[in-house]
């Protein structure tokens, strides 16, 4: 089976041996792949819609891993037991909900050791979050699907402080590593950024204006951390 590289990213930061939570888990396929590559022998896959979930257990059990992976109808980590997983994985999800699912439920969190987060937006949300609460990015990478690029990360417990706040926008990790899309990453926030300000420009409103100062600020620090690149 193979995945598409977003999902193959957050897969290869799951170590042998690991035992899984994939909350959101939707169609299921992380879950079936590391049971069939044998990265792991027991997952619970979660999802707080019956729909997703029944999607995933009806791919489970064609592929016949209903022993290898339970699926469990909850909200985040609320269906999970301390102790049970040394793994979680939220993926898919917005950075703000991911920080709510983790933030709701530090019973859970405390006693799980590798969190595998990717969130569709709201990235610098998750990140804040995460260096504000004793978890550390200790990896990330960029995955391409497309002309789409997102963002894995991989955290554990333990305290962090970043110098700049650029990087809570970029992932520090993604520049010591040098990851091979970090530039287009980049290039894509400035273009975004340059869109938006053309809409801005003749605003009249206070709001308005604040918002152009803003986002011309950051603009200016895409464009330093660009020139850094070189
Ligand atoms: C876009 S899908 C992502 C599926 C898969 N994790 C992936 O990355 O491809 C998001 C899934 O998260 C589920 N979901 C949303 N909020 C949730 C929550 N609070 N707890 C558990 N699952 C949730 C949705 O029902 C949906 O199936």
């Amino acid at each position: 089976m193979k995945l598409s590289p977003r999902l193959q990213a957050i897969a290869d930061y799951v170590p042998k041996e690991a035992v899984v939570a994939d909350i959101g888990t939707d169609h299921g396929y992380i879950p079936v792949y590391l049971v069939s590559n044998k990265i792991a022998s027991r997952i619970i896959a979660t999802d707080i819609n019956i729909g997703p979930l029944e999607n995933a257990k009806s791919y489970i059990d064609k592929k016949n891993y209903g022993e290898f992976i339970e699926t469990r109808l909850g909200n985040g980590l609320k269906c999970l037991l301390p102790n049970e997983v040394d793994t979680i994985i939220i993926a898919g999800m917005g950075g703000h909900l991911i920080a709510e699912i983790l933030d709701n439920s530090k019973e859970i969190t405390e006693t799980a050791k590798r969190f595998i987060l990717q969130p569709m937006v709201a990235s610098a949300e998750l990140r804040r979050y995460l260096y504000n609460n004793d978890y550390t990015i200790i990896d990330e990478k960029l995955a391409k699907e497309g002309s789409k690029l997102y963002e894995v990360m991989e955290v554990i417990h333990g305290k962090e402080k970043i110098d700049k706040d650029i990087y809570y926008e970029i992932g520090i990790k993604l520049f010591e590593n040098k990851d091979k899309h970090l530039r287009e990453f980049i290039e894509s926030k400035i273009k975004k950024i340059e869109k938006v300000l053309i809409n801005l420009s003749d605003t009249e409103t206070a709001e308005g204006k604040l918002r152009y100062e803003y986002l011309k600020s950051k603009l200016i620090n895409y464009k330093e951390v660009l020139k850094e690149l070189c």
